[in-house]
């Protein structure tokens, strides 16, 4: 029988370990460990990596959120237009700024923010858009840019799944005021530990971020800004430049598993994920639609291979978000995909023969 974990971190350490030890071993020896030359180069390597004019690293995907929020002037009675179809924390950073979070409906094919549904949520509060590149595709950027600029709303992408992915030939996070990324470990650049960034064009917008994430600080013991700590640490900036140059494979990679399985799977019946016109997938996760999901989930892990659900309740039911239960009434696909999505193993250390294996499972288990 497959023994197919869903993860397994330990096999990208064990290919990397020289280098990954090598960067820790001379933070360590540097004896700086905050704000330091890695942090700097790092944030200059993402950020041309992304094609952004500047890149300011902080502590998680969600402060990096939370942050860009707040810098675009966001707070207190401000509604933010997003999905309920993500990961919490896009929510968590939303109501951690202190406004209050509308959601629209999703794209039935990319499962992304429905631009066609925006301007019906605007009032009169709303300040900000925040589109999540779910799964690692781009939201339909070009239709929620021209809501934005004709309605003066700013625009944060999500881009914690979506490292490397683009949109019309424009990375994830260059389209709008700023984009946020996390490098949680199971990301397609995943650090040792919590790590963030946000990437932007906008030098004014960088300068406060900056200075936001360093207790409000922009030098010496001038506090011009109400800030926080949420600072990338020098060991997790310098195992990410590390990592950064391999990004790429990585994603080739990926895209090459998704290859063999859309083609298997599809002739089984599963719906597979699809690359929209324009963008550029890089497939943080692997989401299959199936009708009976719980009978093939378990007959799945009967043959031996892990899956697992993003995300089984959509964020407007969660028990936390209780009072946003209203909206909805206005999400039926997101609803209805919640009880349908399966994720199956996908990173790029998978072999041939494991993903083989993950497919005769999937045979097996309809
Ligand atoms: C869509 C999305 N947004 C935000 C985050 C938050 O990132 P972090 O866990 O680094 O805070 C994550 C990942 O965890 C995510 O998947």
């Amino acid at each position: 029988m497959a023994n197919i974990p869903f993860r397994d971190l330990r096999r990208q350490y064990q290919a990397m370990k020289p280098a990954v030890d090598g960067a820790i071993a001379d933070v360590l020896a540097r004896g700086r460990f905050i704000l330091g030359e890695r942090l700097e180069q790092f944030e200059a390597e993402f950020a041309r990596y992304c094609g952004a004019n500047y890149g300011v690293g902080v502590g998680s995907g969600t402060e990096a959120l939370h942050l860009a929020l707040v810098a675009c002037g966001v707070g207190p009675g401000d509604e933010v237009i997003s999905v309920s179809n993500t990961c919490v924390p896009t929510v968590s950073a939303i109501s951690f700024a202190g406004a209050t979070p509308a959601f629209v409906d999703i794209d039935p094919v990319t499962y992304t923010m429905e631009p066609g549904l925006i301007e019906d949520r605007i009032t009169p509060r709303t300040r900000a858009i925040v589109p999540v590149h779910l799964y690692g595709q781009c939201a339909d950027m070009d239709p929620i840019l021209e809501i934005a600029r004709r309605r003066g709303l700013h625009v944060i992408e999500d881009c914690a799944q979506a490292h490397g992915a683009s949109y019309k030939g424009r990375m994830a996070g260059t389209m709008g005021d700023a984009g946020c990324y996390s490098f949680y470990p199971t990301k397609n650049l995943g650090a040792s530990g919590d790590a963030g960034i946000v990437v932007s064009s906008d030098r004014a917008l960088a300068e406060k971020l900056r200075a936001l994430r360093n207790y409000g600080r922009t030098e010496g013991y001038a506090h011009p800004h109400k800030g926080f700590n949420s600072r990338l640490d020098e060991l997790q900036a310098a195992i990410l430049l590390a990592k950064l140059p391999h990004l790429k494979s990585w994603n080739d990679r990926r895209r090459q598993i998704v290859a063999r399985y859309t083609q298997a799977l599809t002739e089984l019946g599963i719906v597979c994920p699809i690359e929209a016109p324009g963008r550029h997938h890089v497939y943080h996760l692997f989401v299959i639609r199936v009708t009976d999901r719980a009978s093939f989930q378990a007959a799945m892990h009967a043959h031996g291979v892990a899956t697992w659900i993003h995300y089984p309740v959509p964020v407007h039911l969660l028990e936390a978000y209780s009072d946003l239960s209203e909206s909805g009434k206005h999400l039926p696909l997101t609803t209805s995909l919640a009880s349908q999505v399966l994720s199956l193993p996908l990173y790029p250390e998978l072999d041939d023969h494991e993903v083989d294996a993950v497919i005769a499972a999937a045979k097996r288990s309809l």
